[in-house]
């Protein structure tokens, strides 16, 4: 949803200068339309097949953007309390609420009960014990699902690799029979699924089909032992186009396959998508403030920086860098960097761009996943306000932070 008409570049039908210039940058903005389809993807393609499609809230969690799912029926993929709180806020359903995460607290296990969300994926057998014993206090019965770790590797970025049995994630998948088994001696916990992550911003979902056969295996294997399984959780993890020419699998494509290898046997299928619903939905404005070069080396100093975007300096992620006006001067070469003390800030390296000059804006495209999630006020900078998109009309939703925010809670 976001294009050049008469080279200015729109986020569907708002010219992004006009918001640039009335919202200020940096400034992350938002394409309604985008997400809502990208739901839909997932939605629609798995069909007939009992589904739940739960966003995980980590990769964009605005209220704004929440909300927006919510309507559009979406369930949630949780990781801590603060999740949830922002998923109630935002008229979430906690009936359709998953809570993973390898280190749940108390305090989040008790508030996830008491607001009955529909179950919780867990890592561990010290975390069973703790939500049978949580759950019995309240005399409740608490669902849940094991994370098995199928020992599959994704090709992906290591940090965001997570099915090896190497990594922190699950319960190793041939260990987990007994612990499904020890687990049945827990009065307050009921079985009803199997979970699986493997990593994100998967290019290839042949590692994703790989871990699902597996996990099935073992649902058979549970379920002829006696164990009421009911549901399949697969996580998220589906990478999207950073470049053109990524080759990003498709979301219909991947929920037919899933459908398809799915139906018939008893089982309702959820899936825990964050990228691929948000991730190209979403730009972060920046304007330039100097020009400048040092030897050889250009560069574009502009006014976002690693604490507003912190992929390009955290996985040396590429984002393509577009400018809000096309010009036709000549390409250049250059760093895109922003004004943090640290040689890690940058947002682009020896990148082939525009030839821009100062309060000339720039979007740093595909960032409506783990963008302003990831920010901070390093450098004591204020982080940005975001804008959602629908249509002909824009709204803020998130101000820019203020001094006084910035210092909240603090004395002196
Ligand atoms: N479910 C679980 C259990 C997860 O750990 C994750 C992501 C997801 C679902 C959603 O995965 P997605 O569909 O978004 O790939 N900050 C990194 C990404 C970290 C992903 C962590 N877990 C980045 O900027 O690339």
């Amino acid at each position: 949803m976001f294009s050049y008409l008469d080279h200015s570049l729109y986020c569907e039908q708002i010219p992004l200068a006009d918001i640039a210039k009335r919202a200020g940058t940096p400034c992350y903005v938002y394409s309604s339309q985008t997400i809502r389809e990208n739901f839909r993807a997932y939605d629609e393609s798995l069909g007939d097949l009992p589904h739940s499609v739960c966003y995980a809230v980590k990769a964009n969690g605005s209220l704004g953007i929440l909300s927006l799912l919510a309507r559009a029926g979406s369930g949630f993929d949780i990781v801590s309390g603060g999740e949830l709180y922002r998923v109630l806020k935002a008229g979430g359903d906690p009936a359709k609420v998953v809570f993973s995460g390898v280190g749940k607290r108390s305090e989040e296990i008790e508030y996830a009960l008491e607001n009955g969300i529909h179950s919780f994926n867990c890592e561990s057998e010290p975390e069973l014990a703790l939500i049978d014993a949580l759950a019995a206090r309240r005399g409740m019965k608490a669902k849940f699902a094991l994370r098995v770790n199928p020992d599959v590797s994704a090709d992906t970025h290591p940090y965001i690799s997570t099915g090896l049995r190497e990594h922190k994630f699950g319960i190793d998948i041939h260990e987990a029979e007994g612990v499904y088994e020890r687990a049945r001696t827990y009065a307050n916990l009921v079985v009803t699924g199997v979970s699986c992550h493997i990593g994100s911003q998967l290019l290839d979902v042949n590692p994703i089909f790989e871990a699902l056969d597996k996990v099935l295996a073992l649902v058979e294997r549970l379920r002829a032992a006696g164990h009421a399984i009911t549901h399949l959780d697969l996580g998220g993890g589906l990478g999207i186009a950073y470049r053109e020419e990524d080759p990003a699998p498709e979301i219909r494509t991947f929920a037919d396959c899933v459908r398809k290898r799915l139906q018939g046997r008893g089982l309702t299928v959820m899936v825990e998508p964050g990228r691929s619903i948000v991730g190209a939905a979403g730009v972060l404005l920046t304007r330039v403030l100097y020009r400048k070069r040092n030897v050889n080396k250009e560069f574009v100093v502009v006014d976002a920086a690693m604490n507003d975007l912190i992929r390009p300096a955290l996985y040396r992620s590429h984002h393509d860098i577009m400018p809000l006006r096309e010009n036709d001067r000549p390409e250049i070469v250059a760093d895109v960097v922003g004004p943090v003390c640290e040689t890690g800030d940058f947002l682009a390296r020896d990148r082939t761009m525009a030839n821009v000059a100062p309060g000339d804006y720039l979007a740093i495209a595909t960032t409506g996943a783990y963008g302003f999630v990831l920010a901070s006020n390093y450098n004591a900078r204020l982080r940005s306000p975001e804008v959602l998109v629908e249509g002909d009309k824009w709204r803020i939703i998130r101000t820019r932070e203020n001094y006084d925010e910035l210092v909240r809670g603090e004395t002196a």
